[in-house]
């Protein structure tokens, strides 16, 4: 699909990552043109021509760094965007416990630089972008129990959280002070998958994080093993139980939230998550049917400061945006399957 070229793009901060890639494909399948806005920090520019091959559009590039505000306001008056999503940060938990002023500088200080820039971009063209914020499920801390609506209490257990929890409360603080601020908050569950071509998907830098990804890397012979982090959690079968969201399914729903603020919808906070929990046995169960090939683990010690179940109630998302996940976790297995075993050292494949 080609995208009518004299309509504003929307502005996609971090679009060359793991969850802008998908959310730039998305956008393009809605009509929307995008410009990224990357320094390539965590990603690779082959992931463009990728998203080309897809969607038969090739997404502007703006390369550098959103803490350089008067770049960022230079790159507002050259695409005057529709509006902004704003995905660029930082997101190891492990790192940001190591590094906290990294994590308070880049995703605080990144966050605050793209505000400016949307200012001054207003005082020049008289009409403010709506703004769509990434944020996350760890800022309800260790919920008393589950689901989790968007009204639980909000709290933070490592610097990283911290970060989304500061940006949210400064959004509801400009918010307040103005009302043509107009701001989606979307908090994630566990995005996971890839596009079903195989040919974006999640290419982490070192040793993987997450679980999805290291299961991936096992079964590609990149890892040994799975670590099962305690077998004696109150869940079905002992492991950790977490919401485990397509990745297709969440960059659709930036592209519902964009568009609800686009249409005038006031400013809001929702949860994308499927609402399902699933184990971390279950995962690798699902994986091994996806690939074919035993996962081998290991049981070790409960890590601290994970939580036994951990799943979203999506209701919000779907009254207000009319969004629900719909692909399931044998979808989720097999699209990083297929990305993981097409590109089994990632974007650096021909390097
Ligand atoms: N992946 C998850 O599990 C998850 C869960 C909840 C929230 N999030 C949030 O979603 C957002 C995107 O996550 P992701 O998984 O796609 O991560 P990612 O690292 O794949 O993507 C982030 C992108 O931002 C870019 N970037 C980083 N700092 C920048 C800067 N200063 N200027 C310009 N570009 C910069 C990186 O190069 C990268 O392309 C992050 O804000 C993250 O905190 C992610």
């Amino acid at each position: 699909m080609t995208a009518p070229t004299s309509q504003r793009p929307v502005m996609l901060t971090g679009g060359a990552g793991y969850i802008g890639s998908h959310t730039c494909v998305a956008l393009h399948e809605a009509g929307h043109p995008v410009v990224v806005v990357d320094d390539f920090s965590n990603s690779h520019p082959r992931v463009l021509d990728r998203i080309e091959t897809i969607s038969g559009v090739r997404p502007s590039l703006e390369r550098g760094d959103v803490l350089d505000t008067a770049w960022l306001c230079s790159v507002f008056e050259r695409h005057d965007p529709a509006a902004v999503i704003h995905l660029a940060g930082v997101k190891a938990v492990g790192e940001s416990v190591a590094n906290p002023i990294k994590y308070f500088d880049i995703n605080i200080g990144g966050s605050i630089s793209l505000m400016k820039a949307m200012q001054a971009h207003r005082q020049q063209v008289g009409r403010l972008s709506p703004l769509v914020f990434s944020s996350t499920a760890t800022v309800y801390g260790e919920p008393s129990r589950v689901p989790i609506t968007e009204d639980f209490p909000l709290t933070f257990e490592s610097p990283y959280a911290h970060t989304k929890l500061v940006v949210e409360q400064m959004l509801g603080a400009v918010g307040r002070s103005e009302s043509s601020w107009k701001v989606a908050v979307l908090r994630y569950f566990n995005p996971v998958g890839a596009h079903r071509s195989g040919l974006i998907g999640e290419d982490p830098s070192g040793t993987p994080n997450n679980l999805m990804p290291f299961v991936s890397q096992v079964a590609v012979g990149r890892q040994a093993h799975l670590n099962v982090f305690g077998d004696d959690y109150p869940t079905i079968d002992g492991t950790g139980v977490r919401d485990y969201l397509h990745v297709m399914d969440l960059a659709e729903g930036h592209v519902r939230a964009t568009q609800a603020l686009m249409d005038g919808c006031d400013s809001f906070t929702v949860n994308l998550g499927t609402g399902i929990g699933h184990s971390v046995l279950q995962v690798v169960k699902a994986f091994e049917a996806a690939c074919g090939k035993p996962i081998p683990y290991r049981i070790a010690a409960r890590r601290p400061g994970d939580v036994a179940a951990y799943f979203a109630d999506p209701g919000k998302a779907h009254k207000l945006l009319g969004w629900q996940a719909r692909r399931d976790l044998g979808q989720m297995c097999s699209d990083a399957w297929a990305w993981q075993s097409l590109n089994p050292k990632g974007y650096r494949e021909q390097e």
